[in-house]
């Protein structure tokens, strides 16, 4: 019985394909040969090994996630060590004393004072605005039911966040499931039907690292609906200071992390609210005011620890300082570069990099697209980016050396051409 079953586990094992046949990669087109080209076996500081044991520069920070390097070794420690004494336990109706550090640290960071786990960006965007349209309801507004968002918005690939967001290419092909949400700029924030304003403070990624100037947020200073800012992309210093809003001239009711919160090791996000907004959910359990929404992985003590060691390096190995002498490094390049006949426009707060090219003047030479091509050459040449649309991104994890970011503006330029 045993050996029959051993056999049959055998047979399943030997009919499974092994590469990326089975595993279906995000925003990918799995007939390209893009798809199929690129497989990380082991990662360590700014360096991801692939299967043919080429070191390859993380330029990227894998997708805006990676801060001190890969398999930091406080982190790794940090994981193991909580890994063998709770794993997990579920956040409804329970709590952990890990969990607990986490929230106090990253209220103390931001000025909040309650913070929610969740897994996801997406899904702690969808967890604020769950949160700001509950508030409204429990403060007795109910009619403020509407989103404000920027132009070119992304919050994520969940409906609600979807809905939020702005990006045609991703969003119109789902239009009959997500919700309508108006623009900063044409909506009247001071109607009595707005919710909340979302915005991504300073640089919308997603967008090709758009910049957004400080002043544009002016208006949402002294508003009544709620502020979400959502920091999954901009926050744990990729833009200079610790937060991107610590730079504008506003100051959230809510703050949304994700990504770098655990130095990129592991899958954990946050919505955070001011105490005004986390006391409209206080009241008699049945006024059913407590917030009707969670994820079972919310507040997971291994990620919970991995982000309290992540937090730690920042003052350990003086994260930001680094991150300044990188920032100084990315705007001498990019001074130069900006001239370039193939460079249509450059773009960077702190280490958020966008270049864009003159697509229309590169060949694509059988590539996916034009920026792609010049990506494939940076692959070859040792640096690992992707493109977003006509614009080739560098978001460096913030332990890089400036030689590193050096070498990489090097290779961009020799792919360039003169
Ligand atoms: C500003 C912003 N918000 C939300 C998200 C969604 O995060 P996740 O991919 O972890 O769901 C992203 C992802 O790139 C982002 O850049």
């Amino acid at each position: 019985m045993l050996a029959q079953g051993v056999r049959r586990f055998r047979r399943v094992q030997a009919t499974v394909m092994l590469g990326t046949g089975h595993h279906w990669l995000p925003f990918t087109q799995m007939n390209a040969p893009e798809a199929h080209l690129r497989r990380f076996v082991r990662g360590e500081g700014s360096w991801l090994y692939d299967e043919g044991g080429a070191r390859i520069f993380d330029a990227v920070s894998s997708i805006w996630t990676t801060i001190h390097g890969h398999c930091h070794p406080r982190i790794a420690e940090a994981i193991a060590k909580q890994a063998h004494l709770l794993d997990h336990a579920t956040a409804l109706g329970a709590s952990n004393p890990v969990a607990e550090a986490l929230a106090a640290r990253i209220c103390a960071l931001t000025g909040m004072g309650h913070a929610i786990f969740a897994s996801d960006g997406a899904s702690a965007v969808e967890t604020a605005i769950k949160i700001a349209i509950q508030y409204w309801q429990n403060v007795g507004q109910p009619q403020r039911n509407r989103i404000v968002r920027l132009r070119d918005a992304y919050h994520g690939d969940t409906v609600g966040a979807m809905s939020c967001s702005n990006i045609a290419l991703f969003n119109q092909r789902f239009s009959a499931i997500t919700f309508q949400t108006l623009e900063l700029g044409t909506a009247d924030i001071a109607a009595d039907d707005i919710a909340a304003v979302i915005i991504e403070p300073l640089v919308q990624a997603a967008a090709g690292m758009r910049t957004v100037s400080r002043h544009r947020y002016q208006p949402l200073a002294e508003m009544t609906p709620l502020l979400i800012c959502d920091e999954i992309a901009t926050g744990f210093g990729r833009t200079g200071t610790m937060f991107a809003f610590e730079q504008a001239p506003i100051r959230p009711d809510l703050v949304v992390l994700g990504k770098g919160l655990t130095g990129g090791a592991l899958a954990l996000s946050a919505t955070l609210a001011t105490d005004r907004v986390y006391d409209a959910f206080l009241g008699e359990y049945g006024e059913y005011k407590h917030l009707f929404h969670g994820h079972s992985y919310a507040g997971n003590p291994i990620a919970c620890a991995a982000a309290l060691a992540s937090l730690a390096l920042f003052d350990e190995e003086r994260t930001l300082v680094n991150a300044l002498s990188l920032t100084a490094c990315i705007r001498r390049r990019l001074d130069s570069l900006r001239l370039h006949a193939l460079v249509r426009d450059v773009r960077a707060v702190g280490t958020m990099v966008g270049i864009e090219v003159h697509a229309d003047r590169i060949d694509a030479r059988g590539a996916i697209g034009p920026a792609w091509r010049i990506a494939d050459g940076l692959y070859r040449a040792g640096h690992f980016t992707r493109p977003i649309g006509d614009v080739i991104q560098l978001v460096p994890p913030l332990c890089a050396r400036e030689e590193y970011v050096d070498a990489f503006f090097d290779a961009l330029t020799a792919e360039l051409g003169p």
